[in-house]
């Protein structure tokens, strides 16, 4: 072993039987462990368990003691934009005076009005502001983020934010799994030729993509207005014939059927759903297909949130996400986004905390490697100074997190002292 935690006030496992996802009432029935301790041995868990059962501990292994703490796995976002650059608190103002988000991206705001500014910086630079939002996600307890390219719109400018969040990832610590969103918009080059956007999407941009293997899922965004319903499924398909994992922006503004369309792809995640229909709630309940929530977009855009209950109450595998971008969710704190999940979508804290963790990797394709502290599982995990997984959405908009564990090693606060067989307490 090389690293034990004891003395948890909670160890919150989520699941318990190698569960690759909770749904219904086993959502808020997450597996918790009072006095709870864990061992670490090469980057995995080993043994979970209570503090009064934990075996004898070899001298030079490093002990923590999270007396009055709580222990659960590393948080996953699993739908981000955060490869971006510029800020757009004008659209924001405007917003707040009543004008759409619809409004303004037809007055060349928007997604393309980010997409200038991408174009324009170079793949240094974008690193650069990734990796201070990066140093934000893990500072608020995210172990494994995914990462949209979306805002460069031209093969040359995706595959230079492609590279920058595959570069980013080799950096470390967080672990990033990236996303191809090169139909996120019809850049002004193309507007008066959509085919041809099409044509450039599905001919050149994606099998480049693919062949440089710089994609792990590719997604669309599926909106009246942006991509239609037929248009996604035309470049899910090539997509998928490519080998690329699929996800959709679906029913975010108005309802288009994109859960339905997801579910009939087989895609890993239908996200947003501020809109989506019964027909949709339906086909996620009886799929394997994720429903990411994105509470955080409907609070930035002051609309509605998704029908989260009806989801869960249905049977379908609910993850939330912070949907992490300039122009709908300028915000890398996820915990937030689990007290709105509470608030406003009445999840339970139990819900909300497997939803951020077990079914957001899920949605990744990763719940076989992380979301739950099981034996075998890799250690990726969090000490949080609240005597509860409950009161981390209740005692909101503040950082509860003094730990971070990626891959069995302290990676945040930065300076936490290295080496072992010591006792600490963070
Ligand atoms: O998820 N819906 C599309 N993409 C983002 C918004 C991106 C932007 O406005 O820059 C979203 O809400
Ligand atoms: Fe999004």
């Amino acid at each position: 072993m090389t690293l034990v935690i004891h003395n948890a006030a909670e160890l919150v496992c989520i699941a318990r039987r190698g569960e690759r996802s909770l749904r219904g009432p086993a959502l808020r029935d997450v597996a918790v462990i009072p006095d709870g301790a864990l061992i670490v041995d090469g980057g995995r868990i080993t043994w979970v368990g209570p503090t009064a059962k934990l075996p004898t501990i070899p001298p030079h292994v490093r002990l923590i003691d999270a007396t009055g703490k709580t222990v659960l796995p590393g948080f996953v976002d699993s739908h981000t934009h955060l490869i971006f650059a510029g800020s757009r608190e004008d659209e924001f103002e405007q917003r707040v005076q009543g004008r759409s988000y619809q409004e303004m991206a037809a007055r060349g705001g928007g997604i393309n009005a980010t997409v200038q500014r991408v174009r324009r910086s170079s793949k240094e630079e974008l690193k650069d502001l990734a990796r201070r939002r990066l140093q934000l996600f893990l500072a608020f307890g995210v172990t494994t983020v995914e990462v949209k390219s979306g805002y460069g719109l031209t093969l040359a400018d995706e595959l230079k934010c492609l590279e920058a969040i595959a570069e980013l990832n080799a950096e470390g610590p967080l672990e990033l799994v990236p996303t191809f969103l090169g139909a996120h918009a019809v850049p002004p080059e193309f507007r008066d030729d959509r085919a041809g956007y099409l044509r450039l999407l599905t001919d050149d941009m994606l099998p480049e993509v693919a062949r440089c293997r710089l994609a792990e899922f590719c997604d669309v965004f599926c909106e009246t207005g942006v991509f239609s319903l037929e248009e996604s499924q035309a470049l899910l398909s090539r997509a998928r014939e490519l080998g690329l994992g699929l996800k959709l922006h679906a029913d975010e503004l108005t309802p288009l059927g994109g859960a339905e369309l997801a579910v009939r792809l087989g895609a890993a995640s239908a996200d947003h759903l501020l809109c989506v229909s019964e027909a949709g709630i339906d086909a996620l309940a009886t799929s394997d297909t994720v429903a990411t929530l994105l509470p955080g977009t409907a609070f930035f855009l002051g609309v509605d949130y998704a029908p989260a209950r009806r989801l869960i109450d249905h049977g379908a595998a609910v993850a939330l996400a912070s949907d992490c971008n300039p122009g709908t969710c300028p915000t890398e704190n996820l915990p937030l986004v689990g007290s709105m999940a509470c608030t406003q979508m009445k999840m339970l804290p139990g819900e909300a905390v497997a939803a951020l963790t077990l079914n957001a990797a899920a949605a990744l394709g990763r719940s076989n490697r992380i979301g739950s502290l099981e034996p075998g599982k890799q250690a990726d995990l969090l000490v949080c100074d609240v005597p509860n997984h409950r009161h981390l959405f209740y005692h909101f908009g503040v950082n509860h997190v003094c730990l971070v564990i990626k891959r069995g090693e302290v990676v945040y606060p930065a300076g936490f002292p290295a080496g072992g067989g010591e006792c600490l307490s963070p």
